[in-house]
């Protein structure tokens, strides 16, 4: 969740599932922290105003969202969201996977920094080789001192791969759920991926070959959200559905 305060206007990012209390939830926590007047805008909205695309028409375009916690997968159309899905396997689940790995299979441990460097610095979703390998350190299990281990690019695909197919198979049962035209559309425009889980090495790729759909990461990835969210401010009179206004909350 984003805030942004602007002269007393706060700016508040929502997930797009969030229910009525939650969202008035969200509203009051501004309210006290003392924003005068409330909008709310659904994260794919804003991720996909933060990408520059125009969702205004009534086309469909689809956004996976790959933060920390969730990836969020939301077909966007005039403004809204049209169908979402959310599910709890994202980089911090990615990481842990990791972490597991090392373990089961070297009696290695190690901390969630070491998973995250082995993430960035090694990941290959698209044609991991055997040859690429990054140095992984941690704690011998076995002996408890430091020791270290050679990983490569295709042992990190196998750490990996079953959160990624469940990321792939979240993406086709939101293009299940939606209204054919739509997903039609998404045929032409491909899908596009934001959050700091956009940017692990081949997934777009791998989505492609997989979901046989075009697949982009968006420029700034990790920043998508935000900069929409800024973004909004510009467009408050045409994002009808997707930046409503709470004028119930607004502070007297
Ligand atoms: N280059 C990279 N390759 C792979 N993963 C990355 C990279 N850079 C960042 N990440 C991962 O992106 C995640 C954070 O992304 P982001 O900032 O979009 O999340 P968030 O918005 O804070 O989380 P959420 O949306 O779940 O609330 C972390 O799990 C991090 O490991
Ligand atoms: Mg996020």
């Amino acid at each position: 969740m984003l805030v942004v305060s602007e002269m007393c206007l706060s700016e508040i990012c929502i997930p797009a599932f969030v229910t009525d209390i939650e969202s008035r939830a969200v509203v009051d926590a501004a309210k006290s922290a003392g924003a005068r007047q409330v909008y709310l805008i659904q994260e794919p909205v804003a991720a996909m105003i933060g990408a520059e695309v125009d969702i205004a028409k009534a086309k469909g375009h689809m956004i996976v969202d790959i933060g920390g916690g969730t990836t969020d997968i939301a077909i966007v159309s005039m403004n809204g969201v049209v169908t979402s899905h959310t599910i709890k396997i994202a980089g911090n689940a990615i990481n842990r996977s990791i972490i597991k790995y090392m373990q089961n299979h070297y009696k290695l441990l190690i901390g969630e920094q070491t998973a995250e460097k082995v993430k960035i610095g090694l990941c290959n979703l698209y044609d991991p080789s055997d040859d690429i390998t990054f140095i992984v350190k941690g704690r011998s299990l076995l002996k408890g001192l430091p020791s270290q281990v050679l990983l490569s690019e295709t042992e990190l695909f196998k750490a990996v791969e079953d959160d990624t197919f469940s990321i792939m198979e979240a993406i086709r049962k939101v293009l299940e759920d939606s209204p054919p035209e739509l997903v039609g559309d998404i045929y032409d425009n491909g899908l596009l991926l934001t959050g700091g889980g956009a940017l692990l090495g081949g997934l777009s790729h791998l989505i492609s070959r997989t979901l046989d759909i075009k697949c982009r990461v968006a420029k700034d990835a990790i920043n998508c959200v935000a900069k929409g969210t800024g973004l909004a401010f510009g467009k408050m009179s045409s994002l009808l559905d997707g930046f409503e206004s709470a004028p119930v909350y607004k502070y007297r």
